[in-house]
């Protein structure tokens, strides 16, 4: 189960020019349950399609039908995408699966080892491909993009496709699945002229909202991981969220956090740390929900605000030695939230040893997790005695439905945030610009215009390099 913790972003804890005193709370009454109501009717109108995926047996059923199909023959899975297509899986994998996963034997692993090429990183691209060649007969790629032109995606795809078409000739095709919108776009059309299974992309499911469909879950149902408990943890999140009495609902109550945090209390970075080294990657997940979900310009009536807390990932204990000297004496402009787990999947004892060495011996005898979770404890400690905000989100234990419960609070939290701030969390307007000015110094037909705009932006003169 997960659970929120809050106190030590009170006022009673850092004091109020930091912290959330009584009267934040007893003001910002009215808007939570306006914009809590709000969320609810859409989610009852069908308007959020991000909501119904845990219910969904349909897209479940189409997943397992492609890991029936393809497990038994795949040694190694290659996932295309990038954003929303690529960084569920990679956070499903890292939270669910052993770090070392694929350093295992083909029969110890739970499925075929898991390659995400979220990047267009030559180097990258170039070691990872020559290492899946070797086994090219059982490789399985699966492509995912929502738009189905995305450059990245596109590039990827078009570097393996060719690749399993020298490696198998006529048969590549059947080593692809694409993931894509199921009546149109550039890879649906590929896709039916080349014949591949497919997947759907929902329609009503933006890409940083779509881990719980078959973008997600596929890689993880390949890679053994129970995607039904996931999918029940979050229908069991999905149940908590509807709570109407505020402060007992953990979305409502983190939203209210959030928002106070950032509206009254000049917090505008939201750092999330979590100490445990499998989490890390939904803080990763997390930073491009929160994003491209709450940075906007426009309010939904059209007035400039420029607003968005900035997303900062961080990990215990690691960043203890890195990022808390500015989280505690630099600007006091963060809101941490920190992931502790009560039980983690391994434990390691210390051996007890240098008894004459008191620098070391109290640690003998001690578990691993006790020293994680001590650090954590410590940290949050020093930060409220710097007066410095944190909240906790606590896992019993890392498993598929915590991980479930963890991703459908932080979609649901990130709907109520965009109510609060009067913004439309599920578009991207600013990303568009970037995707169009890659179209057109890649040279695609119709963008000249724009290769002329982008011109003067790139030209070098003597004085400004140096
Ligand atoms: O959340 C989003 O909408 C984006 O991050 C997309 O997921 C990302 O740009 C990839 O888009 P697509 O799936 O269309 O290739």
């Amino acid at each position: 189960m997960v659970q929120l913790f809050w106190k030590n972003a009170t006022s009673k804890v850092v004091g109020e020019a930091h912290g959330i005193t009584r009267e934040d709370l007893a003001g910002i009454d009215p808007l939570i349950r306006q914009c809590h109501a709000k969320v609810r009717s859409q989610i009852a109108a069908g308007l959020l399609g991000y909501a119904a995926l845990p219910g969904n047996t349909e897209y479940r059923a189409q997943v397992q039908a492609l890991v029936s199909r393809y497990k038994p023959n795949t040694t190694d899975m290659l996932v295309l995408g990038i954003g929303g297509s690529a960084l569920g899986s990679i956070a499903l994998q890292t939270a669910l699966n052993p770090s070392t996963y694929n350093l295992l034997t083909d029969r110890k692993r739970g499925g075929p080892r898991l390659f995400v090429l979220d990047n267009v990183d030559p180097a990258v691209i170039a070691e990872t491909l020559k290492v899946v060649s070797r086994r090219a007969k059982s490789l399985l790629v699966n492509v995912i993009s929502k738009g189905g032109e995305t450059a990245e995606t596109a590039a990827q795809f078009m570097i393996v496709r060719e690749l399993l078409r020298k490696k198998l000739g006529a048969d590549f095709a059947r080593r692809i699945v694409a993931t894509t919108d199921q009546r149109q776009g550039t890879l649906y059309e590929v896709a039916q002229a080349d014949g591949y299974a497919c997947l759907p992309v929902p329609d009503d499911v933006g890409g940083r909202f779509s881990v719980l469909s078959s973008v997600g879950l596929f890689s993880a149902a390949m890679c053994g991981i129970d995607i039904d408990a996931i999918l029940a943890g979050a229908a069991s999140m999905a149940e908590r969220c509807t709570e109407v009495a505020w402060q007992s609902n953990p979305a409502t109550m983190l939203a209210v956090v959030k928002y106070l945090a950032f509206v009254a209390k000049g917090k505008t970075m939201h750092v999330m740390m979590p100490y445990s080294n499998r989490l890390y990657m939904l803080a990763d997940w997390y930073r491009q929900l929160w994003a491209e979900s709450l940075g906007k310009r426009l309010t939904r009536d059209g007035h400039e605000v420029c607003t968005g807390p900035t997303p900062i990932k961080a990990l215990g204990t690691t960043d203890q030695h890195s990022q808390v000297q500015l989280y505690r004496e630099g600007p006091n402009d963060k809101l941490t939230v920190f992931i502790e787990v009560k039980k983690h999947p391994q434990e390691v004892r210390i051996p007890a040893a240098f008894a004459e060495q008191p620098g070391l011996a109290y640690l003998g005898g001690q578990k691993l997790s006790k020293l994680l979770n001590a650090e954590k404890v410590a940290t949050e400690f020093a930060m409220a005695v710097s007066q410095r905000p944190t909240v906790t989100l606590k896992f019993d234990a890392i498993t598929p439905g915590s991980v479930g419960e963890f991703i459908f609070l932080y979609e649901y939290v990130t709907s109520l945030m965009g109510e609060m701030l009067n913004i439309n969390a599920y578009d991207q307007p600013a990303v568009e610009l970037g995707k169009l000015a890659t179209f057109a110094l890649m040279g695609r037909e119709g963008y000249g215009d724009m290769a002329q705009k982008i011109k003067p932006f790139t030209r070098a003169s003597k004085r400004h390099l140096v």
